[in-house]
């Protein structure tokens, strides 16, 4: 059996913030933030959100995309580095607020990383025929776990979410997929406290150890490694060659990132979707959240073969091969 996505949808919260207003909080410029990253602008959710509420109005779309209704989802696959709580699994609150009353659901944590993750276990539960349509969501609210003191990462994020619903196909689907990960480099990109090893405290709070820290420097080279990589090995795997691909779709990090990868791969940066100068770094949810953009925009077209590549803390990486059915 085949898995497909049959259906995609995405939500982004209203409010735009320029990188000027980021001048006015942190000792920072927009000349350094776009010629550093690429980004100019990223949506901040108001305070009451959470990433569930971004989660199920982008699961909605993506159901009624699908002409499906709630009822018929099997299971619901939540990816979110800004999670509404340690538990319950956030995928489980997005079940609720869309009344998918016959779904099972969990979350999954790979961080950026955490969309494709989704999605090949999404494809799992399809090609075993244990279950007919598999929701994956990719929500985050990061404005909320973003250190606004911090000019090193507070420029980097944003908010939103997008969702897919994948399906039994006939043809192409997710042709072949990867997926890596080296907990050796957990320290190099992490939220250290709330949890067991760090339970939240007096010293935590003061400490600002809530918040996401990073050694960029770091991150930024593995990204472009594993980038090329695992790019490599989910076309290799395909038997196919990046002639053959229509599109990649990557993470949508830091543009630097993305050029260089591109670059080692020699593949045409035209054929590569970015979007990351109007919303920024926004974990889980870029992938998605770029994948409709494309659809909306034409870039994609049914029969079409694209690559969705990310990478993010744990570390972990990975890609998805697909041939595009709506
Ligand atoms: N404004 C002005 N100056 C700054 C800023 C800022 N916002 N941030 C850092 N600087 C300064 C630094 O202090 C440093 O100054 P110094 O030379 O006096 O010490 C200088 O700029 C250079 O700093 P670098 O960190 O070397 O800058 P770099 O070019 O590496 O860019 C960045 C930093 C944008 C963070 C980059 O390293 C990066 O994109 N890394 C990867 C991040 C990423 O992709 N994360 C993905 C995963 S996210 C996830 O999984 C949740």
């Amino acid at each position: 059996m085949r898995a497909g996505i049959i259906g995609i949808g995405s939500f982004l919260p209203d409010k735009v913030m320029p990188n000027s207003e980021l001048e006015k909080i942190v000792d920072t410029t927009n000349e350094w933030i776009v010629e550093r990253t690429g980004i100019l602008n990223r949506r901040i959710a108001q305070a009451h959100i959470s990433s569930s509420d971004l989660g199920a109005e982008a699961a909605r779309l993506a159901i009624k995309d699908a002409n499906l209704k709630a009822e018929d989802i099997d299971m619901i696959i939540s990816a979110s580095s800004s999670p509404d709580c340690t538990f319950p699994a956030t995928a489980c609150i997005i079940q609720d607020k869309i009344r998918a009353i016959n779904a099972a659901a969990f979350d999954i944590q790979a961080a950026c990383t955490g969309f494709v993750y989704g999605l090949t276990t999404a494809a799992q539960f399809i090609m075993t025929g244990k279950y007919k349509n598999v929701l994956v969501v990719g929500s985050e609210v990061l404005s909320k776990v973003t250190d606004w003191q911090d000019r090193n990462t507070c420029i980097l994020f944003g908010d939103g979410a997008g969702a897919v619903v994948v399906s039994q196909v006939q043809k192409g689907g997710i042709t072949t997929s990867f997926l890596g990960a080296d907990g050796s480099g957990a320290n190099l990109l992490e939220l250290p406290a709330g949890g067991t090893k760090e339970p939240a405290d007096y010293d935590t709070v003061k400490n600002r150890r809530h918040y996401i820290k990073m050694n960029g420097n770091e991150v930024f080279k593995f990204a472009v490694k594993v980038f090329e990589s695992s790019t490599r090995r989910v076309v290799e795997k395909a038997n196919l060659t990046l002639d053959d691909i229509d599109l990649i779709i990557p993470h949508q990090a830091n543009i630097r990132i993305i050029d260089a990868a591109v670059r080692r791969l020699k593949f045409p940066i035209e054929r590569v979707m970015v979007n990351l100068d109007k919303y920024g770094n926004m974990s889980s949810a870029s992938i998605p959240v770029a994948m409709h953009e494309a659809v909306r925009m034409g870039k994609i077209k049914k029969g079409d073969k694209i690559i969705l590549v990310a990478f993010g803390a744990g570390l972990t990486w990975g890609a998805v091969l697909i041939e595009w059915n709506l």
